[in-house]
């Protein structure tokens, strides 16, 4: 599957959700994944770098792409890998349209605060413009820092309700310090030496929703061309 995290706004939490769906396809799924990082920022590429300085190896390809070449340069590499997890960047750049042209999946994070719920708007019109190309893709929304309780979570759910283009994903990562402390050391909330449990069961909860989506594209790596 090749699955993109995609938000106009930023810090929203999209290259916490791609490193570490991209840790639990390999350590949960003995998947053979490559992380394209597209956002010139390049804190996927930070990461990757950490984690290899700590465990020897990231256990996962990571590389960085940016541009328009995302699109060649993705479609050229579908089939040596079994998912390919691509991060981009907090604005609509000519990389975050390319890959939403190769992408069987779409995942937007967005937090339970008007703001954010206004920009899925924003996605949404991009989703629809890269459908031209690649009708096949899907998009669903998930919240990430969910509120431990109150309605905004259930605000922005219905927020979606009537959006075309993107289904409401009802698989939340809540706010966790979790999170941050892994980023910070290169590793995913499921290796953590004391681990939280419930951030751990919320990525893997996040994890097997997605992968239960169907698709109109199953993996490529050993398909063969048609
Ligand atoms: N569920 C969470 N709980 C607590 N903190 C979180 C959570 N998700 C993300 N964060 C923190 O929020 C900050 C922003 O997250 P992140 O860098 O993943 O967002 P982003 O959308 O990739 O940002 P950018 O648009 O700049 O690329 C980081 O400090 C991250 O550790
Ligand atoms: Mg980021």
């Amino acid at each position: 599957m090749i699955l993109v995290i995609v938000q106009t706004k930023g810090g929203v939490g999209k290259t916490t959700l791609a490193v570490n769906l991209a840790v639990e396809r390999v350590v949960r799924a003995a998947r053979d994944v490559l992380l394209v990082d597209t956002d010139e920022q390049g804190t996927a590429t930070d990461f990757a770098a950490i984690r290899a300085e700590r465990l020897g190896s990231t256990g996962f390809t990571a590389v960085q792409i940016t541009g328009s070449a995302v699109r060649s340069q993705v479609s050229a590499l579908q089939k040596k890998f079994d998912d390919i997890i691509i991060d981009t960047g907090g604005r609509d750049t000519m990389a975050l349209r390319a890959a939403l042209t190769v992408a069987d999946l779409a995942v937007v994070p967005f937090q339970p605060r008007s703001f954010d719920v206004w920009t899925l708007d924003k996605v949404a019109g991009l989703i629809g413009e890269a459908k031209i190309l690649n009708p096949g893709l899907r998009a669903v929304a998930v919240i990430n820092c969910a509120d431990p309780q109150g309605p905004d979570n259930k605000a922005a759910a219905n927020a979606l309700a009537e959006n075309t283009e993107i289904t409401f994903l009802d698989a939340p990562l809540g706010r966790r310090k979790a999170f941050p402390n892994c980023n910070a050391i290169g590793l995913s909330v499921l290796e953590a030496l004391q681990r939280d449990q419930k951030a751990c069961a919320e990525l893997m909860r996040l994890a097997d929703s997605l992968s239960a989506i169907p698709l109109s594209r199953s993996s490529k790596k050993g398909a063969k061309s048609p």
